[in-house]
């Protein structure tokens, strides 16, 4: 079962794989905001993994990422999905209204 390390707050979690990026940050307690609905076109649920993570993962083409961004770790969590463990480097202040917290903006030190 994959393991997905969130930096910032640090949380650790182990999920199914298969199971998006968007699904595992909930289960995590990280409700990441996403007002399209996860139809691949706010990008607003977008977080930037660790470079360790790329072939852990598979994520579609998207139309919504600056290509640099997506050189640069940068992934639309509603539509990537986790097959081995990963690593969340950078998760921008974005998490649901109601979710009552706000995430740090920065890199993972844990
Ligand atoms: S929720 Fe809109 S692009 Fe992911």
């Amino acid at each position: 079962m994959p393991t997905i390390i969130f930096c910032s707050p640090y949380s650790k979690i182990d999920v199914p794989a298969g199971t998006s990026i968007l699904d595992a940050a909930g289960k995590a307690g990280i409700p990441l905001e996403s007002p399209c609905n996860q139809i691949d076109v706010c990008g607003k649920c977008r977080v930037r993994l660790s470079p360790d993570s790329a072939g852990s993962i598979k994520t579609p083409e998207d139309f919504v990422l600056h290509p640099a961004a997506a050189q640069n770790g940068w992934v639309l969590a509603c539509h990537t999905l986790i097959y081995d463990d990963i690593e969340m480097s950078e998760i921008p202040v974005r998490v649901k209204k109601d979710a009552g917290s706000v995430l740090a903006h920065g890199l993972c030190h844990a």
